[in-house]
């Protein structure tokens, strides 16, 4: 029998994936960029057990037996095994798989981003692939494939047909900007009612503001925060990312017929941030927003005290964000 383990962190998007040009390949309508949070934070640890005794391939997420039989976990499975090391017998065994998520799972806190990261890389590491597997991990889940790194990530869409050159790609290392932080606000972690995979489905069909970004927004937004996080300007930094994150939710809306991942809470925060910058007269915290209404503040390692208290003092702790977690961003370990 051989076994290996992994751990794989979430990933937050500053720049959105959100619509696809090809749904088999998930292949984006735009770039997208994202930070890789401290692996001790929100990850996924996954075991891949491979033995020539088992029947078939099995996996368990967070304990409970899932079907095998997923197109995206067989679609990964079948790359991984065209990229293996020719004559290595682990290959023709089969596999169980067990993996579980150190918070909400399909809560819109970017499990599958996780998950599929970790997954494709133990399975990479069984069977000694080479090379880049980020492309492998996309087919998991789109923003899987930011997992794979550490730090500063960005998903180039690519252009050609068959999706080989839509991979991510860091561009800044976990150790350039080290005091970024970022606070998880859990709002609530129900199962969102619209998975992305959908929402972004709808959108895609219906939003002609989706068309819009994807044409005329985002290259030029997606230089310009690159720029900013190189140049550690906080300032362009935050005013993009909140920008992006408001930008998304109105696809959602304006997607027929629209849906809301944002709740009353989400909106609060939204207005406090704002409250809070104008403040300072510059913006000291950036917030941004996934398919849920959970809260990421990214914010300067020397204002997390009085954010941190302020949150704690506006939101009572039954309805409030109820935990925060400072992530350094970094790339997982084996
Ligand atoms: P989220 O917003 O958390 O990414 P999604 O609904 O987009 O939620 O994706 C959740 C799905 O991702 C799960 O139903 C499962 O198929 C997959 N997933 C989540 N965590 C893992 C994991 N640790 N290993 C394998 N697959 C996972
Ligand atoms: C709002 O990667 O979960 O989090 O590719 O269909 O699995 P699929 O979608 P997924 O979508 C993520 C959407 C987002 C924005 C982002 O992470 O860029």
């Amino acid at each position: 029998m051989t076994i290996v383990t992994c751990v794989a962190p979430v990933n937050m998007a500053v720049i959105k994936y959100w619509g696809k040009r090809n749904e088999d390949l998930i292949l984006p309508l735009n770039d997208s960029i994202s930070a890789t949070f401290n692996v001790e934070y929100m990850r996924a640890k996954t075991t891949v057990m491979a033995s020539p005794t088992f029947k078939e391939n099995k996996i368990w997420l967070n304990g409970k037996e899932e079907s095998f039989e997923n197109p995206r976990l067989l679609h990964c499975m079948k790359e991984l095994k065209q990229r293996a090391q020719k004559g290595n017998d682990v290959i023709n065994w089969n596999i169980h798989v067990c993996s579980e998520n150190n918070f909400p799972t399909a809560a819109g806190l970017a499990s599958s981003a996780a998950g599929y990261a970790c997954f494709v890389y133990a399975v990479a590491q069984l069977y000694a692939v080479e090379g880049d597997i980020t492309g492998i991990a996309r087919k998991g889940s789109g923003s899987a494939c930011r997992s794979i790194s550490g730090g500063w990530v960005q998903w180039h869409m690519g252009h050609l047909n068959d999706g080989s050159d839509s991979i991510a790609t860091q561009f800044a290392s976990v150790s350039h900007w080290t005091e970024m932080r970022i606070l998880t606000l859990v709002v609530n972690d129900n199962r969102k009612k619209y998975s992305s995979t959908v929402g972004m489905r709808r959108s895609t069909a219906t939003s002609s503001f989706l068309k819009h970004r994807a044409d005329s927004v985002v290259t030029e937004r997606v230089l310009n925060i690159i720029k900013a996080i190189k140049e550690k300007d906080f300032k362009t930094f935050a005013e993009i990312t909140m920008r992006d994150s408001n930008q998304f939710h109105a696809i959602c809306l304006d997607t027929f017929p629209p849906f809301m991942y944002l709740n009353s809470v989400s909106m609060t925060i939204i207005e406090l941030i704002h409250a809070y910058n104008d403040f300072y007269g510059t913006p000291k915290v950036a917030y941004t927003f996934d398919a849920g209404p959970n809260a990421c503040l990214f914010l300067l390692e020397a204002d997390v005290p009085e954010v941190v208290a302020l949150i704690q003092h506006i939101f009572p702790s039954d309805v409030a964000p109820v935990e925060y977690f400072k992530g350094i961003p970094v790339h997982h370990q084996n």
